[in-house]
């Protein structure tokens, strides 16, 4: 058994070559294709940003067009999807009916199933990204019991998504570009981020060869968990709490928890396997979330001040220090997504429809790849020697 590496996490293990995302975790850089995040967030859209990663350059004016209208023209889901999704509960949790959906997607568009076939992959990941949005405003709506609102294509892909959630058969959604602007960067913001477990998971999952749209839905299994995409709604919780018991009065004592190993308690949104520095993410968000907060008039928030001040006695206590933890990229996010009006269990939901495309442009990356095998980890055996079946009277 001594053949092989064990590395238990994969921390020092490489599972892939890639040329898409880069990570400097201890600048605290991230690079989608060598462009800063901070110049995407700023000078590009989601779909730019969708282009560049799936096609490694960004569009210019042309491309930029034909992209935007072959996205804009994939948003409706199979009418059919609405009875799959009716036979949820409607307290269901909208990550359980996204998993669920997505997966489902492999039952409804019968051209798109072969991962091998190029073209197959092309319009699968048009199809994925053009409905995502779709899919989670209508597990919203759902969960509501609220009539679905069906996709509005003279909209921008955010502004859409936002008419989805927010629209009523009562009352049209006005887009505000402010908002508008800010879930835009909140999808940019989390398009791509290399190897982490549910990109990991897809491309393990897509290795087999199985319908791209299956692999996809295992990446949004795995993103669920809060040690991962769950991370920002388990945080917007955590201060919710601490609000509740007294608000920024309690913070000391929160702290305490957090540095007491048995407490089991974390400082969510805090921490990174990659980023041993301050999350260039982080930044940004925490920038969107003053203009969303003074746009609509909540700039005295209080869990925005609450995460401002748990900021930064944590910069400044050792524990966080020595360690090197800083805040993540779902340490403003789950504030902004509040202030807009979106509940706190789709947070991870909307994470997921912006990862898709990373996960897509991973999976298209594998399976281009010359040296392309089914992933298959080997493991250090640790069980029985072999043995013989007693009888069932010994036993
Ligand atoms: N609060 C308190 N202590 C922490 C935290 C935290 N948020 N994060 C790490 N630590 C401690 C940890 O207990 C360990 O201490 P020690 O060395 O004394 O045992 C040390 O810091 C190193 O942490 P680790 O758990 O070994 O690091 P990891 O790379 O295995 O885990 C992580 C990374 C992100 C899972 C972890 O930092 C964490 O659980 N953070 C909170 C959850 C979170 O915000 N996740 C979002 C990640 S970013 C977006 C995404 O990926 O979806």
């Amino acid at each position: 058994t001594g053949m092989f590496t064990y590395d238990p996490g994969f921390l020092s293990t490489a599972s892939c070559q890639s040329a898409i995302t880069y990570i400097d975790g201890d600048k605290g850089e991230l690079l989608y294709r060598g462009y800063p995040i901070e110049q995407l967030a700023t000078n590009c859209d989601y779909l730019d940003t969708c282009y560049l990663l799936l096609n490694g350059e960004l569009p210019n004016e042309s491309q930029r067009k034909d992209f935007h209208s072959l996205v804009i023209n994939h948003t409706m889901v199979h009418e059919q999807m609405q009875y799959f999704l009716r036979g949820f509960r409607r307290d269901a949790h909208p990550m359980a009916v996204l998993t669920g959906l997505v997966g489902a997607m492999s039952a409804f568009y019968h051209d798109s199933t072969d991962i091998n076939n190029p073209e197959h992959r092309q319009i699968a990941a048009i199809r994925l990204i053009a409905k995502m949005p779709t899919l989670v405003a209508m597990a919203y709506k759902y969960g509501m019991g609220q009539p679905f609102v069906y996709p509005r294509n003279d909209l921008s892909y955010a502004g859409n998504f936002l008419r989805m959630m927010f629209a009523t058969p009562c009352e049209d959604y006005v887009v505000n570009p402010v908002i508008e602007r800010a879930v835009d960067r909140i999808f940019t913001l989390h398009a791509d981020h290399e190897q982490n477990a549910s990109t990991s998971t897809v491309r393990l999952c897509g290795s087999s060869g199985t319908n791209p749209f299956a692999a996809i839905a295992a990446g949004v299994a795995c993103l669920w968990g809060p040690a991962h995409g769950g991370a920002n709604e388990a945080c917007l919780n955590m201060l919710e709490e601490i609000q509740a018991s007294g608000g920024v009065a309690k913070v000391g004592e929160f702290m305490e928890k957090v540095k007491d190993k048995n407490s089991g308690v974390k400082l969510m949104g805090f921490g990174h396997r990659v980023y041993k520095n301050y999350d260039p993410r982080a930044k940004l968000m925490q920038e969107t979330c003053n203009e969303v907060l003074a746009e609509l008039g909540l700039e005295n928030d209080p869990l925005f001040k609450l995460a401002k001040e748990l900021e930064k006695i944590a910069l400044e206590d050792d524990y966080f220090v020595q360690r090197k933890l800083y805040p993540n990229v779902d340490f403003y996010s789950g504030i902004v997504q509040r202030a807009i009006g979106i509940p706190v269990n789709l947070f991870t939901g909307i994470f997921a429809l912006a990862r898709t495309v990373g996960w897509i442009a991973q999976l298209n990356e594998m399976i281009s790849d010359p040296e392309y095998k089914i992933g298959r980890p080997r493991q250090l055996f640790t069980g029985s020697v072999k043995r013989d079946v007693p009888p069932l009277a010994q036993r």
